[in-house]
């Protein structure tokens, strides 16, 4: 049946193709941003397209139509400069200053560091053209002007939902009233305390993007690309689709413009065999297994001694086994627990022995839970995290744990509430039939609407008029202003006139009574 299906959508799509030659920036040294862009490419390349991918983690073997342009940090021999990642562990409140000092920090670096690779300085002078760029953008915009040098067609993409810079490139809007700011921990539905430090927290981002981040980005563009036709400003506006990592389903719904294309969930590939090891923990765990990891960037090694004594002894008391990402040797272990360096997340979550799912959040396993129907008990640590596990717990498929209130009794309550109310486990059931329950996989999006842009020359039609438009025009505050001035005008002219008729009346009085 897959395979008759799989046949089916690939002859409604031969129906247009023609093979394009397609260039991927995907710069950004992150294994979780790496992980969409890789869907996107290797999307393509399925479809037959000719793809090259620009990246810093080149793929094992050699894939059909697939050709790696590594730019890892070994074959570079300049200068990198990390940029300074904050004390995000243990941060109590979310803190959006030193969130955007790190993203615009390293946008600036991932710009210096793309634009000086030799590897990406070769493929330039190649003269090599392409019919579209699938660039990412991660605050570093100076990269779009990659897009003339390879006279290409430019898609941009992100890799988490909602932010400002995306609005801002496709004049979308976003109400702070009901979008909620990505470093917060709020949904679509805000009371008015949130939805202050919603609009509070948006203004700074906005004001910091606008006069400290935009700026920097055009100092960079005009360093990079010193004999560009084309102004920063114009080719900022000029991607031709935007795909967005989000589903309104699993996250909050929010406006999009007709250019930008949600995609969230493209990562969550079908599940691959496990190992026969595993494989036996998973089956033989017959009242469920409980998944729990942090992602790639944070280790189990990462908890101090109480936090991990804290899960330890919470664990002890499940009838459930546990499976621990934990990256050393973990002594003292119940016998229900089960440590590994690493986890095929992915292909453990579809087990439908998996009950549970403890998590940072992350958007990437946020998404692979609620497809897999698996509830998530969050700690949620930085970046969107917070606002992820806030949809979870909104949409009644998962709990929050902060970090700080990490106790034995903490995590036992949570756990026990989590695995023994099946409202959890039902709410993730129904997130993930509503999220396959769609006109077409997020794949086929990705297939159709490149080839779209590309056989139409790009999509100016698609875009909101608003290019033209700056911030005040944009929000009709000049309309605004004049309908203030308009009202004035009338109210002072009507203050005038009644000045003037009551002066009359008043002096006829006056003159009539004295005449008595
Ligand atoms: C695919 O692209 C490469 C350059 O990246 C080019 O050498 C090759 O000829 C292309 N193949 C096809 C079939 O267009
Ligand atoms: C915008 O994109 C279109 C389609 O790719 C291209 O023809 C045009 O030159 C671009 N303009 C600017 C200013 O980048
Ligand atoms: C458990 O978590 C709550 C917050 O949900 C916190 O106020 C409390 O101090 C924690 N309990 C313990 C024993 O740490």
């Amino acid at each position: 049946m897959k395979v008759l299906s799989f046949l089916l959508i690939l002859i409604s799509c031969s129906n247009y193709s023609t093979s394009y030659q397609i260039l991927g920036i995907l710069p950004f040294e992150t294994k979780s941003h790496f992980a969409i862009g890789e869907s996107i490419m290797k999307t393509l390349a399925e479809f037959f397209h000719n793809v090259t991918v620009v990246s810093p983690y080149p793929q094992n073997q050699e894939l059909h139509f697939f050709k790696d342009v590594s730019i890892a940090s070994a074959e570079w021999n300049g200068e990198y400069v990390e940029a300074e990642v904050p004390a995000f562990l243990n941060l109590e409140k979310p803190e959006i200053i030193p969130s955007l000092k790190f993203l615009y920090q390293s946008g600036e670096e991932t710009v210096n560091y793309v634009m000086s690779h030799p590897k990406i300085i070769e493929l330039i002078e190649s003269g090599q053209t392409y019919n579209a760029c699938i660039i990412e953008n991660t605050h570093f915009e100076a990269l779009q002007g990659l897009a003339e040098i390879f006279d290409c067609i430019l898609i941009t993409y992100t890799t988490y939902p909602s932010v400002y810079l995306l609005d801002r490139m496709a004049s979308s809007i976003s109400p702070t009233s009901y979008v909620p700011n990505s470093f917060l921990d709020y949904t679509h539905k805000m009371n008015f305390h949130e939805r202050f430090l919603n609009t509070f927290n948006t203004l700074v981002e906005r004001i910091f993007y606008e006069f400290y981040h935009l700026p920097n980005q055009r100092r960079l563009y005009q360093k990079y690309f010193p004999n560009a036709q084309r102004s920063f400003d114009d080719v900022y506006k000029n991607s031709s689709l935007i795909f967005v990592n989000d589903n309104p389903v699993i996250s909050s719904p929010r406006p999009l413009t007709p250019n930008m294309i949600n995609i969230g969930g493209i990562h969550v590939r079908q599940a691959d065999p496990l190992t026969a090891k595993l494989q036996k923990f998973l089956n033989n765990a017959k009242d469920g297994v409980v998944v729990f990891t942090m992602g790639s960037n944070l280790q189990g090694t990462d908890w101090d001694e109480e936090q991990r004594e804290a899960f330890l002894k919470a664990f002890g008391k499940l009838k459930q086994k546990v499976l621990w990402k934990y990256e050393d040797e973990l002594p003292n272990k119940p016998k229900n627990v089960k440590t590994m360096k690493w986890l095929p997340q992915r292909d453990i979550l579809a087990h439908p022995n998996v009950k549970l799912f403890i998590t940072h959040g992350g958007l990437l396993g946020t998404f692979e839970a609620a497809i897999s129907g698996v509830p998530v008990l969050g700690i949620p640590m930085f970046g969107d995290q917070r606002m992820n596990v806030a949809n979870a717990i909104l949409h009644g498929n998962g709990l929050k744990l902060d970090a700080a209130d990490i106790t034995e009794e903490n995590v036992s309550k949570a756990l026990n509430e989590l695995l023994n109310n099946p409202k959890y486990s039902e709410n993730a059931q129904h997130l993930s039939s509503m999220y396959k329950d769609r006109t077409i996989p997020a794949k086929m999006q990705v297939v159709y609407w490149t080839e779209y842009v590309i056989r139409h020359k790009g999509a100016p039609h698609l875009r909101v008029d608003a290019n033209h438009l700056n911030l005040l025009q944009l929000y009709s505050l000049d309309v605004y202003c004049s309908f203030a001035v308009i009202i004035a005008a009338i109210i002072y002219v009507n203050y005038l006139l009644s000045k003037v008729i009551c002066k009359k009346l008043f002096s006829s009085k006056v003159v009539k009574e004295k005449k008595q």
